[in-house]
C-alpha cells in the first residue's frame, strides 16, 4: 500500500469539542449546531480515510444512508461531538460517564453479560452503553434493537465483541478529558485510529 493511500481497514473516528461560546445554547438551536458540528467531524473522518463525504442522507426514519458508496455515523453531546466514515455499515456513540439510576445496569445488560465484563462501575456501565449504542447505529436499529445486542467477549484492554442478530461487531473505546467515552464499530476487522480535537 502506498505510504500516501489510506487504508481502507482503518478507521479514522474524529472527535471534536464544542467551542465554549456554543456550549450555553439549547433547544433547537443547539441540536441544530451539535448536528451540524458532528457533520463536520464526519468529513473529517472521511478526509482523512481518503473518502468524500458531504452529503448526509437518511430514510424516512431518520436512519443515515450511505452516500455515494460512504456509510457514516454521528453522535452529539452538548460539549463533545463525533463522527465516523468506512465503506462498510459503521457506528459511533459518544457519551459522558456520569451517575445513573442503578435500574440502568439490568436495561442494558443481561447478568450473564455482565459476568463476563466483571466490573460493575460507572465505567463499565458507559462502556458496555456506548459499545451498543454504537453497534445498533451501526445496524441501524437504535434502540429498536437493544434486546438482540449482546456482549460476547471482553478482550482486557479496549475491545469487546458484540452479537446483533447473527453478527458480531468488534467494538473499540477511547476514553476522552472531560468525562467522556466513545466507543465505534464498523462490519468487518478494522484498526482504529482516533482523531480527539481539542
Ligand atoms: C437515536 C439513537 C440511535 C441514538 O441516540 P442518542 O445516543 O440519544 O444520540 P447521539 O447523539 O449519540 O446520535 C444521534 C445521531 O444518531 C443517528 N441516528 C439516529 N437514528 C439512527 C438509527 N436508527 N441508526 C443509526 N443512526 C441513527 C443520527 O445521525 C443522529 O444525529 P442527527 O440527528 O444529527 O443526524 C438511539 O439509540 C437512542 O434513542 N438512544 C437513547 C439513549 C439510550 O437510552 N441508550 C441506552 C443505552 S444502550
Amino acid at each position: 500500500m502506498p505510504a500516501d493511500r489510506p487504508d481502507p481497514g482503518v478507521l479514522h473516528p474524529v472527535i471534536l469539542s464544542v467551542p465554549e461560546s456554543r456550549t450555553a445554547l439549547s433547544g433547537r438551536r443547539q441540536v441544530e449546531y451539535l448536528s451540524r458540528m458532528a457533520r463536520q467531524a464526519a468529513s473529517r473522518s472521511a478526509g482523512l480515510s481518503g473518502m468524500v463525504l458531504d452529503q448526509f442522507p437518511k430514510d424516512d426514519r431518520g436512519t443515515p444512508l450511505a452516500c455515494r458508496g460512504v456509510c457514516w455515523s454521528l453522535s452529539h453531546k452538548p460539549q463533545k461531538v463525533a463522527g465516523v466514515v468506512a465503506r462498510s455499515p459503521v457506528g459511533i456513540d459518544l457519551e459522558k460517564v456520569r451517575p445513573v439510576h442503578p435500574g440502568l445496569f439490568r436495561r442494558i445488560a443481561s447478568e450473564k453479560e455482565w459476568r463476563l465484563v466483571g466490573a460493575r462501575d460507572l465505567t463499565a456501565l458507559f462502556m458496555v452503553w456506548t459499545a451498543k449504542e454504537a453497534v445498533l447505529k451501526a445496524t441501524g436499529r437504535g434502540l429498536a434493537g437493544l434486546s438482540r445486542c449482546r456482549i460476547k467477549e471482553v478482550h482486557s484492554g479496549r475491545g469487546l465483541i458484540l452479537e446483533a442478530g447473527r453478527t458480531c461487531w468488534n467494538v473499540e473505546h477511547c476514553t476522552i478529558g472531560g468525562g467522556f467515552m466513545a466507543a465505534v464499530t464498523a462490519a468487518g476487522k478494522n484498526a482504529v485510529i482516533w482523531h480527539v480535537e481539542r
